[in-house]
């Protein structure tokens, strides 16, 4: 059984060997590769070590721990490499002094020797498609998560289907995608498994994306080939067909990949499924490419075509805090709250004055210019904070301070790209239109087709009692020997003639 992808079967903790991803803030994520050493790994007795501005990670601290656990910085051992080197002879201060560690707890971590700091933390996150389009090294622009969402619902991308996609680019669509269409690894018990069959013709971006999809064990989901699709087009090794069932193209130029991706003809091999409609997405961000691309999708045979933008707006929900009070605090307005908090601040900026101009303090004041303040409605806690409501009571926990309010984020994306979607029918052939017409003889029917309005289905159901009738009758008057059924000589009815 083929190792599982973290992508894939995370599991329940990190171990050695696999891809964690680092959290530091809601849009700063680093991706980790956790080794464990024995030795001093590049000047650190520690072994692997990541810095961030929360503090120092040894790797083994990091291993072994649940999925999203909160882990503490470490006080590291830089050995020589803590200390600080004499300049070069050109003068330049030798490179990466470590930022030491001020006071530290005594407190060992989880991985043996490790010493805990005083400070910093950071969570380690098990990866996904999502986190991982926002840390990946960008080689390219990358098709994001509000995009590939929406193209995988509509190129109908699920659980055992196989997708053509090219370029490679970053390998954003790719992990994605292969979530998508996974339904075990190809040695499982599972016949037809997804895979992702993706194409880049960049050496370095090739090379690159192939030591990602090891590292991160998806070799057997997505089949990677270094190719120019324009001119070579999407069968794989050997000839072979890939039969997708959809394809999505992040290409300068699609509608020239187009021509390869075509039902099978007398001297050219479809890398696509012929017995199933095939799903197909575009990605381009100018008009002018959409325009082109679609006129060769009509050339083509393509049919349903539609054209798709997707504007993302994030709304971040949040308590609207205000206070003069909270001058650190993210989110909140730096006005007075109430009146009572206007009249502290004033007093508190006046006492300073005074202060400042060594006057003791209420020397020389006048009473009369104090101001009127109704003391019992607001009470002016040692923090400064003012508690006159029944929200603001000391028992009242900090986030559900103030309304609820919602914002966009400042920053909207408002254009990616233009999406356009197309379906190629299945491949069609002389066999397959013999058996329709044996099920549905269309022109040749003895009885009636389909849906009649009410009036021709009444008529039809007068015709056949009328005709049963007749019948009875004949029967009748066959067995008595007599002219008619009835009895009362009255003839047969006949079938009505039109003019
Ligand atoms: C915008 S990037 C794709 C980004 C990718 N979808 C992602 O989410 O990371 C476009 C890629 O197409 C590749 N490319 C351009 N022309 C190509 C061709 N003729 N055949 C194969 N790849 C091509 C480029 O090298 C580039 O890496």
């Amino acid at each position: 059984m083929a190792r599982s992808s973290p992508f894939i079967d995370p599991g329940p903790r990190t171990t050695e060997g696999t891809l964690a991803l680092v959290h530091l803030s809601r849009d700063n994520l680093q991706p980790v590769y956790l080794r464990g050493s024995t030795g001093a790994v590049d000047g650190y007795a520690e072994g692997n070590v990541i810095n961030t501005r929360f503090g120092s990670f040894p790797h083994s601290t990091l291993i072994g721990v649940p999925w999203g656990a909160q882990v503490r910085a470490s006080i590291v051992d830089t050995g020589s490499r803590g200390r600080k080197k004499k300049p070069d002879g050109n003068g330049e201060a030798a490179p990466e002094d470590m930022t030491e560690s001020t006071a530290a707890e005594e407190e060992p971590t989880a991985a043996a020797g490790v010493k805990t700091a005083a400070s910093g933390f950071v969570h380690v996150l098990a990866p996904t498609p999502e986190l991982w389009t926002m840390s990946l090294p960008h080689r390219t622009q990358v098709v994001y998560t509000p995009d590939y969402s929406y193209i995988l619902h509509r190129i109908r991308a699920r659980p055992g289907v196989r997708i053509i996609e090219a370029g490679a680019g970053s390998g954003s669509f790719t992990h994605a995608a292969v979530r998508a269409v996974f339904n075990g690894h190809p040695d499982s018990e599972s016949k037809d498994t997804g895979k992702v069959f993706s194409f880049e013709f960049d050496k370095a971006r090739f090379e690159k994306m192939q030591e990602e999809i090891e590292a991160h064990n998806l070799r057997d989901l997505v089949h990677i080939t270094h190719r120019d699709v324009y001119n070579e087009g999407f069968l794989v090794k050997d000839g072979e067909s890939p039969e997708a069932d959809c394809i999505f193209l992040d290409l300068p130029a699609p509608w020239k990949a187009l021509p390869h991706l075509t039902r099978a003809s007398q001297n050219r091999k479809s890398p696509l499924r012929a017995d199933r409609s095939v799903y197909l997405c575009t990605f381009s961000p100018c008009i002018e490419q959409v325009t082109k691309t679609v006129e060769v999708m009509r050339q083509l045979g393509w049919m349903d075509i539609e054209m798709v933008e997707v504007a993302h707006k994030r709304f971040n929900v949040m308590r609207e805090r205000v206070g003069l009070n909270m001058p650190t605090e993210r989110g909140t307005n730096q006005t007075a709250g109430n009146v009572a908090e206007a009249l502290a601040r004033l007093r508190e900026v006046e006492e300073k004055a005074r202060e400042f101009h060594g006057r003791a303090q209420g020397a020389g004041a006048n009473e009369d210019d104090e101001m009127d303040v109704d003391e019992a409605k607001a009470e002016v806690t040692a923090n400064g904070q003012v508690a006159n409501e029944d929200q603001d009571g000391d028992d009242a926990k900090p986030w559900m301070l103030g309304r609820l309010i919602h914002r966009t984020e400042a920053e909207i994306k408002t254009h990616t790209s233009y999406l356009t979607f197309a379906v190629l029918p299945q491949e069609w052939t002389a066999e397959q239109e013999a058996a329709a017409f044996e099920s549905w003889p269309c022109g040749q029917e003895k009885g009636v087709i389909g849906s009649l309005d009410k009036a021709v289905r009444k008529q039809e159901k007068r015709d056949m009692l009328a005709g049963k009738k007749r019948k009875k009758e004949m029967a009748a008057a066959s067995k008595n020997g007599s002219g008619t059924a009835s009895g009362n000589n009255s003839p047969a009815p006949k079938k009505s003639k039109s003019n």
